[in-house]
């Protein structure tokens, strides 16, 4: 195997560069995500029966087509759907966010559930409100058990951001791409956007283990 990354090496901070546009992406789709996730498990295990069918239909879409398919339909549908050519960092976060959402729905949906009857009941039995119940006694402890499923979406989000490519935002793959059409080496700059991403993801995985670590400790 020969790598020539001296040819390359010039081009390094422009792959460089595009960190904090994938980091944006993530960051803010990871928001919308949680939010909305917490929102739609919450609808999930109501006892109301059509707020069930509406949250189970919302993931059956988001979770049943292609992410990538999500982005372009949101970015090269909306001149059609909302009479506006929506921002290609705007459809990209906010497809990522929808389907991360539908995943994350399942994930907390699945957390609560695993927490004790018994402390849902000894709270209602002690008077607390709903409301102040699942705030204060379920989603904590939900939340504390289901970290490294949550830590697996957001790992999987940060790699998945590589796809809005496809809709020409200059992330770290795009731009390792773009280098890769300027010298005509496509190896060593790809190969370069990939050790990016496997340290991104690194860094990810540690800070889930210091909150996990964290969270522990309070027992
Ligand atoms: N490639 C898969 C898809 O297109 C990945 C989606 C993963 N999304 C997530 N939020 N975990 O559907």
């Amino acid at each position: 195997m020969n790598l020539d990354f001296e040819r390359i090496m010039p081009s390094l901070p422009f792959i460089l560069e595009g960190i904090p546009m994938t980091l944006q992406v993530v960051a803010a789709a990871a928001l919308l995500g949680f939010v909305l996730g917490t929102i739609l498990s919450l609808l999930k295990i109501s006892r109301i029966k059509p707020l069930n069918w509406l949250a189970d239909f919302y993931t059956s879409i988001f979770r049943g087509t292609p992410l990538v398919l999500q982005l372009m339909l949101i970015y090269f549908g909306s001149p059609q759907v909302f009479g506006v050519q929506i921002e290609a960092y705007t459809a990209a976060f906010l497809s990522f966010g929808l389907n991360s959402a539908a995943y994350i729905s399942e994930i907390i949906r699945g957390g609560i559930l695993a927490v004790d009857k018994g402390q849902q009941e000894a709270a209602l039995a002690l008077g607390v409100p709903y409301r102040s119940m699942m705030t204060n006694i379920i989603l904590p402890q939900a939340l504390k058990n289901i970290l490294p499923a949550l830590m697996n979406e957001f790992i999987s989000l940060t790699k998945e951001s590589a796809v809005v490519t496809v809709i020409g935002l200059s992330d770290i793959m795009r731009r390792s791409y773009i280098v890769g059409g300027e010298t005509y080496k496509f190896f060593e700059p790809i190969l370069f956007a990939g050790l990016i991403y496997y340290v991104m993801v690194m860094i990810l995985t540690l800070i889930g283990k210091a909150i996990e670590r964290r969270m522990r400790r309070s027992d």
